[in-house]
């Protein structure tokens, strides 16, 4: 019967340990005891960037990257992009469970009814110069919302912690469109509670002089599905900042506006942003060889390819491209899609992007289909934001009812001078 161990012969020392592997993985701890003598504080790993270290157990989303497979607490991203509604699956990811008729209509009325923000939000957000990118006012009403709310901090009281996450999953919409709305110097338009989620925030966004704005049911939904594969991707870079930031047991707000700085940069979140840079550069099909030539010549990245986890197409991206047709038929074709397409073509037949498995990701249709809504660019990368939401509040739960969990505190290989004595001024060549 084979053991579940890892072997490991020190070759300095000649010594032998034993080691158990649980889950797949060895515990970095276990490597502590392999030491050269007492002076030596044991062996340690070193990952720059996580290629290869887990750092929790998670229950709310699976990936199979070489599959190209998704699931939320199991239900593959293909059947609740069908089926099920963001609200429906940001309950599924928080619960773990989808919810009883009953605990929706709850869950639902709970979220609808904490839209409204403090009118001194409003104050705050006039504060921002006109052309303040509205990612940056979005981090920073995120967290100025803890100010608002001190109970937040008592993050181990589960009625506290189950109110800050209707607040933050509620009021995510609001600030994003008051943040647009300001940047385009219209008036806020307050939530109505009539609509449904993503139907409010387009009234939110777009509402002018008509009394009661009624959204469009296939922008609706498509704007729905959208938020739905956004909702968690395990341990990327910005749910890494939420679990790091929430692990010193910060307040939720403070711990999710670092998450949302994190998913701002443009190797994440803010690749949607870049890719209708990118599509709007290249201008016509008959330019893209020669920038996909300036790609290979390490000028710079083709946004909106290419992942950490995937390395096969990303389910994610698939759904998007089919929901596409759906949006253009009510808005009108966005050019940019035959340059994206023709672009995919070109880059998926050649032999850099086939070797590095290098495939579209979630940011490379969804920026095509937000712009045809008429979203402004700068806009793309809080829309990721909004639909991220549940899922950084679910791995912050997560987080903090797991026993095993401590405030994160990487080591490191210390590389700089050994010790020496402080020279004074004037002895300073
Ligand atoms: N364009 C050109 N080359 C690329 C790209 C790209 N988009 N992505 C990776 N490569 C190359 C990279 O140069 C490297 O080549 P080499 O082995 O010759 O040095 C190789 O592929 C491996 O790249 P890496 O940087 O080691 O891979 P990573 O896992 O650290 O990076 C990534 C993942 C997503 C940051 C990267 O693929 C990238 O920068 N993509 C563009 C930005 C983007 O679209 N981000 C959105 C990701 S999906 C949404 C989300 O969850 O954030």
């Amino acid at each position: 019967m084979p053991k579940n161990t890892l072997s490991v012969i020190d070759n300095r020392t000649g010594k032998q340990y034993e080691l158990p592997i649980e889950s797949g993985t060895i515990r970095a701890i276990d490597l502590r005891q392999i030491k050269l003598g007492a002076d030596d504080q044991g062996l340690e790993t070193y990952d720059p960037g996580f290629l290869n270290t887990a750092a929790c157990r998670s229950a709310i989303s699976f990936i199979d990257g070489d599959k190209g497979i998704l699931r939320y607490r199991g239900y593959p991203i293909e059947q609740l992009a069908e089926r099920s509604t963001f609200l429906e699956t940001a309950y599924l990811l928080l619960h773990g469970e989808l919810p009883s008729a009953a605990e929706l209509d709850s869950w639902v009325y709970n979220v609808t009814h904490h839209t409204i923000v403090h009118e001194s939000i409003k104050k705050f957000i006039d504060g921002f110069h006109h052309d303040a990118h509205p990612m940056g006012m979005f981090v920073s009403t995120v967290a100025a919302l803890s100010t608002f709310y001190p109970e937040a901090k008592h993050i181990q009281d589960e009625t506290s912690r189950r109110n800050q996450i209707f607040r933050l999953i509620a009021k995510t919409p609001t600030l994003a469109a008051f943040a647009h709305r300001h940047s385009v110097g219209l008036p806020y338009a307050y939530p109505d509670n009539d609509l449904s989620y993503t139907g409010n925030f387009l009234n939110m966004m777009f509402k002018t002089t008509e009394v009661k704005y009624a959204p469009n049911k296939t922008l609706e939904r498509a704007l729905d599905v959208l938020l739905i594969l956004h909702a968690d991707h395990e341990q990327n870079c910005s749910t890494s900042a939420m679990r790091g930031v929430g692990s010193s047991h910060a307040d939720p707000y403070s711990a999710m506006a670092a998450a949302a700085a994190a998913l701002y940069g443009p190797l994440h979140g803010g690749a949607n942003e870049e890719v209708l840079k990118t599509l709007r550069e290249i201008g016509s099909k008959d330019r893209i060889p020669a920038y996909i030539d300036r790609v290979k010549r390490g000028e710079f990245r083709l946004f909106g390819f290419g992942h950490r986890i995937y390395k096969n197409y990303d389910p994610r991206a698939k759904i998007i491209k089919r929901i596409a047709d759906e949006v253009f038929d009510v808005t009108g074709k966005n050019p940019l899609i035959d340059i994206a397409v023709e672009l995919e073509r070109i880059a998926l037949q050649d032999d850099y992007f086939v070797s590095r498995k290098l495939y579209p990701n979630v940011d490379f249709y969804s920026g095509i289909i937000y712009e045809a809504m008429k979203f402004p660019i700068d806009m793309f990368p809080v829309l990721f934001a909004i639909g991220r939401t549940p899922g950084w509040l679910a791995q912050w739960q997560e987080m903090l009812l797991d026993k095993d969990q401590k405030i994160a505190r990487p080591r490191q290989i210390y590389t700089g001078p050994d010790k020496r004595d402080y020279v004074p001024i004037e002895n300073r060549g």
